[in-house]
């Protein structure tokens, strides 16, 4: 086969390729479809960079190799060189009228799973391996592309810098959920203490660790020497919640900034999310359509919603109010000191505010012990961030900046002094104000992207009794 230069179909489905009409190109990508009949066969082949195929002609009739024609079916992958043309169809600006043209792999059509078109979320869950050849996943994973592009550049337009903490943690201070031990021993034979204990002291780390739940904690260190950090990685809870919104394995944004309060620090939550979202907007924008047509026919203007209506901005205590005097029957009864579940959260957003929501100053008994403590002794300097369709999608606090009053929370709260020294110690030189918050990625994309179920916006999705892939 000639060596002619490569073009990927996003590229050649612009305005801009104009100047390659009439000249030869090459493509490579895997059959979406193949139609046609004895004499023409026309094939949408697709190489994920674009949501459309690009169409490829063939004149059966003097091609000259039967064999060859024949494996090109559904899932193969194939290379084409050909003349790009402007094409009569409906729906296509160009297309490749084929000339040569080589298999790399073929995909039997009594096996391959994605023969058919409009298989359910659920079957292709069961083939996460292949799913992203799907019209549907290869937006999603673009689209998660684009907003972790977004999130660096939106932090590194801003002064922050990327902060890498640790994935492998020894201290389990935050308290926001159960952790996955990370271990060397040998599990048929678990060295012990006198007292029956497991003896960490023999693990590769010589205590006991686990994966991180948050970086926040190293963040701190972080902002309170070059005092806008972020950091962006994966995170890890082992509660067995086996809903729509909950991962084990999932990834967060957390900026943290000195001299911020909580004042600022909605500020700047608010800001980003308006920023993201549009991003999205403005440079997703085929993906977005063609979300919005097969999963949710609101989606591009709940997006536009968000980015034009200021957040509303109120406390804990009132939204307990509203809650309260709503009449409606929540699954969860509400009153003040309970914490909000998703159904009181989208009742504030979708019903009666009708645009995302901040809500401030939570009881300290429901929130981290390093949240800012409120002179009424009730309350803390926490936010939470709510969205229609999601409720939380954000969580974060003014940070307590004083020694004693921490110091006094973290006794209170039985947690150990040796696990969080390091962090005290920050309070001890040179403290300072600061705020933080994080952000879950795949919440986002599940607002972004229209999608149902946060498995479906993570390419191996990490669930309780599901690690196949
Ligand atoms: O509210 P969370 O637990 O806050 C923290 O971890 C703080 N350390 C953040 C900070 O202040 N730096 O989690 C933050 C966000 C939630 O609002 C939610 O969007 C997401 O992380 N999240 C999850 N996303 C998917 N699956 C889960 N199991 C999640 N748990 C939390
Ligand atoms: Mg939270």
């Amino acid at each position: 086969m000639k060596n002619i230069q490569r073009h990927r179909v996003f590229n050649l489905l612009q305005e801009s390729s104009s100047h390659l009409i009439g000249k030869e190109v090459n493509v490579k990508g895997w059959v979406r479809t193949r139609r046609g009949n004895k004499n023409v066969a026309f094939i949408a082949l697709n190489d994920g960079s674009v949501i459309h195929s690009i169409q490829v002609v063939v004149e059966v009739q003097g091609f000259g190799n039967d064999e060859l024609l024949r494996q090109i079916t559904t899932g193969a992958c194939i290379s084409v060189n050909g003349t790009l043309v402007e094409s009569l169809g409906k729906g296509q600006r160009v297309e490749i009228h084929a000339g040569e043209i080589f298999v790399y792999g073929s995909a039997d059509p009594e096996k391959y799973p994605l023969q058919k078109k409009g298989h359910t979320l659920e079957f292709l869950r069961e083939i996460a391996h292949l799913r992203p050849r799907t019209n549907t996943f290869g937006a999603v994973f673009r689209l998660r592309h684009a907003l972790s592009f977004a999130i660096h550049k939106y932090f590194n337009d801003n002064g922050f810098y990327y902060l890498h903490t640790p994935i492998i943690t020894g201290s389990d201070a935050e308290g926001a959920g159960a952790m996955f031990r990370v271990t060397t021993l040998d599990m048929k034979d678990v060295p012990r203490k006198k007292d029956g204990g497991v003896d960490y002291s023999q693990d590769f780390f010589g205590k006991e660790t686990n994966l991180t739940v948050s970086g926040q904690l190293e963040g701190e260190l972080g902002a309170l020497a070059l005092s806008n950090v972020y950091t962006f990685g994966p995170t890890f809870r082992a509660e067995n919640s086996n809903t729509s919104r909950h991962l084990a394995e999932f990834w967060m944004i957390e900026p943290e900034m000195a001299f911020y309060d909580i004042h600022d620090n909605m500020d700047l939550a608010e800001d980003f999310l308006k920023y993201l979202v549009t991003y999205i907007l403005e440079n997703c924008n085929d993906d977005l359509e063609f979300l919005q047509k097969q999963y949710d026919h609101g989606l591009i203007e709940r997006l536009q919603h968000v980015t034009q209506h200021t957040f509303q901005r109120m406390s804990y205590t009132e939204a307990i109010e509203i809650l309260e005097k709503s009449g409606k029957k929540f699954e969860y009864p509400v009153k003040w000191g309970v914490d909000l579940q998703s159904e009181h959260e989208r009742y504030l957003v979708e019903q009666h505010f009708k645009k995302p929501v901040i809500l401030t100053d939570y009881p300290k008994e429901i929130k981290a012990f390093y949240m800012k403590q409120n002179d009424d002794g009730k309350t803390v300097r926490a936010l939470d961030v709510l969205f229609p369709k999601i409720g939380e999608i954000i969580g974060g606090s003014q940070r307590e900046e004083d020694y004693d009053k921490l110091h006094k929370r973290i006794e209170e709260m039985g947690i150990h002094q040796e696990d969080v020294w390091w962090y005290l110690e920050t309070r001890k030189f040179g403290t300072a104000p600061h705020s933080g918050f994080g952000l879950g990625f795949e919440r986002l994309m599940l607002f972004v992207s229209g999608m149902g179920n946060i498995r479906d916006v993570i390419p191996f999705p990490r669930t309780p009794q599901n690690a196949e892939f």
